[in-house]
């Protein structure tokens, strides 16, 4: 199995394009799987004050006895600490819980409309400036809020993590985005585990040895977006790394592409002062 993962170059930072996804991985589970995943070669953790698990991501990655500074660790802030002041000590923290003393990349898990998008922006940019995170980002961000938080931020938004799988078109969004500089990470890579019984994915991959998970994750991978898949099976910690020795066809990426639905999202927790991009 080849371990070369590729890195997607957004600000000033090298994102690792295959990452470890940790919701739900409570009271305990994530050592152990975060642990088996940087045994595995995975160097992209992605985890979130709200998952309840930093203390677990952090003990992991001490046990792997890995360098820090090879492993890429992302969290993010919960919405409740967006107003100055709250957000540099919610982001200290998350570092505490960690065990580090620097994320990767610190992301605002939701937009929200108050406190002002200013005012986060210029706490989230401070903590930067602080050493506390390498590069900054949001989540769930609309295009149009992805502009607002571009244009208010001294430092590059390194990534937009969003809803991206086979079932749900971001064109629009990812198109904003990386014409901005800002670059995409799916959550829900593989809709949840949806994919797996897709007929169009399993016979894309009966035609390279692949299951439609890995098949899913390539097709992201080959797209310039990062993807961070979970589970909670060890066999599939290695399923979902084992996507770096194939390559998908044009045919068959817009066969991928052809499976976007209208109703494809999954997770919709948007505040509704906000509303998606369609398309
Ligand atoms: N920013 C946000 O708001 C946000 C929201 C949601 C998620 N996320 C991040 O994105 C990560 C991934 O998203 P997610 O956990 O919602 O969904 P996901 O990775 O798309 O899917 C996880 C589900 O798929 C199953 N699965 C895993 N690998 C599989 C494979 N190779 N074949 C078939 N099924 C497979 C898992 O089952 P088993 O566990 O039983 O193997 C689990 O039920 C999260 O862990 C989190 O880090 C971020």
């Amino acid at each position: 199995m080849s371990k070369l993962v590729p890195a997607v170059r957004s600000g000033d930072v090298l994102i690792p394009a295959l990452g470890f996804g940790t919701w739900q991985l409570e009271n305990g589970s994530a050592q152990p799987l975060v642990e088996q995943a940087l045994a595995v070669g995975y160097r992209h953790i992605d985890t979130a004050q709200a998952y309840r698990n930093e203390r677990d991501v952090g003990a992991a990655i001490a046990a792997s006895g890995i360098k820090r500074d090879e492993i890429f660790l992302t969290t993010k802030v919960w919405v409740d600490f967006f107003a100055d002041g709250d957000l540099q000590r919610s982001a200290e923290k998350s570092l505490d819980r960690l065990g580090v003393d620097h994320v990767d990349l610190l992301l605002l898990h939701w937009p929200k409309p108050t406190p002002a998008l200013a005012e986060t922006m210029a706490a989230l940019n401070e903590v930067k400036d602080r050493g506390l995170a390498r590069a900054i980002g949001v989540s769930n961000f609309p295009s149009a809020v992805l502009a607002q938080a571009q244009a208010l931020s001294k430092a590059p938004i390194a990534t937009d993590q969003v809803e991206y799988h086979p079932y749900l078109s971001q064109k629009t969004l990812i198109a904003a985005a990386q014409a901005a500089g800002t670059s995409i990470t799916a959550w829900s890579p593989l809709a949840q585990g949806k994919v797996a019984e897709d007929p169009v994915l399993i016979a894309i991959g009966q035609a390279h040895g692949k299951t439609p998970g890995q098949v899913t994750l390539r097709w992201l991978i080959q797209q310039g977006v990062i993807a961070i898949p979970r589970t909670k099976t060890p066999a599939r910690v290695v399923e979902n790394f084992d996507v770096l020795d194939f390559e998908l066809s044009h045919d068959e990426m817009a066969s991928v592409f052809a499976l976007a639905r209208p109703d494809g999202r999954i997770g919709d927790w948007l505040d509704k002062a906000y509303s998606w991009d369609v398309g």
